[in-house]
């Protein structure tokens, strides 16, 4: 007897979708003042300009006027800042130029950088245009002092790494992408520092049927959160599953899959996280699971798995948390038959 079984529903719900959400979620940390001993000139001061303001352009997906700004490297490459020197740093130039210069930057339309944010970035070049320097570290003129004193920084959203995989070294292949998108499914950049790519089906979970998993194949290298729950997938799209080998997230709660596909989906060994909730699997299944050493998170609500099933499981891999639900206290709280 477990006394699990008597927590109530609503409990378990709970800590359920709560551990779903932990699993997901984005960690945007409160904003704060500038710490004028600690925080860096461009870390905190000069980078959060940018990527406000620049980075949609000239940032990790786009490179208008072929410059990127997101990061140190890729300014040293954009040849836009000369360190030391204001009036040579065609960045500066950019964005001092009048509201109505075709050439201003941000381009007209787009919000205007303040005064103190053209301020701070010619001043950061005029001292050197340093990339690790602290505020404490560089000479501050008073005027730059007032304004550092009043800025507020936000720390950027950092999206809580389910996995632990090297970064791919291209892009996924555009044409692919567009392809998934244009039936529906939505695909995205799992980060902004990543080209990882997450993709899920709720716009279109109905008609979406498995044929469509084949669109999928093509970015195998890139995909990494895959949710299909709910949708018409069944165990026909089996084979194709099976070869998304960068999956780390893979939901398919609530479709008519069965054993058949954790064959599969015992594959996918980078797989930390698995929800099988309200399917026809069985302890049988499970079985294919154990080559899975990554696997942290298993979801078998409402499905044919018993707690034996899962023992045997956690016992191939350490440290796996399964999910068995709430159970009916009607069927569990019968004596055990006495063993024999
Ligand atoms: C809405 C898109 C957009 C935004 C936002 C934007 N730019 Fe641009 N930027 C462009 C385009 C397009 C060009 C190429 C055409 C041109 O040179 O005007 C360009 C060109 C440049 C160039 C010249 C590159 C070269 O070598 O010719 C610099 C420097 C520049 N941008 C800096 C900035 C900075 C700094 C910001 C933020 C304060 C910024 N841009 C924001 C679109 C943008």
């Amino acid at each position: 007897m477990h006394p699990q079984n008597f927590i109530p529903r609503f409990v378990t719900l709970a800590i359920l979708s709560a551990s779903l959400f932990a699993h997901t979620s984005l960690i945007a940390e409160e904003k704060r003042k500038i710490d004028l001993e600690k925080d860096k000139v461009y870390e905190h001061v000069i980078k959060p300009i940018l990527s406000a303001n620049c980075t949609t352009c000239h940032g990790s997906s786009k490179s208008k006027g072929k410059i990127r700004l997101h990061n140190p490297e890729e300014i040293k490459k954009s040849e836009s800042v000369v360190a030391g020197n204001v009036d040579d740093s065609m960045m500066i130039e950019r964005i001092l130029l009048p509201e109505d210069d075709e050439e201003v930057m941000p381009p007209e339309g787009k919000k205007r950088l303040s005064s103190e944010q053209k301020k701070m970035l010619s001043w950061w070049i005029a001292e050197g245009a340093n990339f690790e320097k602290t505020i404490s570290e560089t000479n501050v003129p008073e005027e730059i002092g007032t304004i550092l004193a009043s800025l507020e920084y936000t720390p950027p959203i950092v999206i809580k790494k389910a996995f632990n995989l090297p970064e791919p070294a291209q892009a996924a292949n555009g044409d692919a992408v567009t392809a998934i998108g244009k039936a529906g499914i939505l695909v995205m950049q799992l980060a902004q520092d990543t080209k990882y790519l997450s993709a899920n089906v709720i716009n279109v979970a109905k008609s979406f049927n498995d044929a469509q998993v084949k669109l999928l194949v093509p970015v195998k290298d890139h995909l990494t959160w895959l949710d299909l729950s709910r949708s018409g997938i069944t165990d026909q799209a089996a084979t194709d599953l099976g070869q998304l080998n960068m999956l780390t997230k893979l939901h398919l709660e609530n479709t008519a899959v069965t054993d058949q596909t954790l064959q599969q989906v015992g594959k996918l060994e980078n797989l930390e996280y698995l929800n099988l909730y309200g399917t026809k699997v069985t302890d049988a299944g499970l079985e294919n699971l154990k080559s899975l050493k990554k696997l942290k998170k298993l979801y078998v609500w409402q499905t044919g798995v018993t707690q034996g099933g899962a023992d045997k499981l956690k016992e191939a891999i350490p440290g796996l948390y399964i999910n068995l639900g709430w159970q009916a206290p009607k069927e569990e709280s019968k004596p055990e038959e006495p063993k024999k």
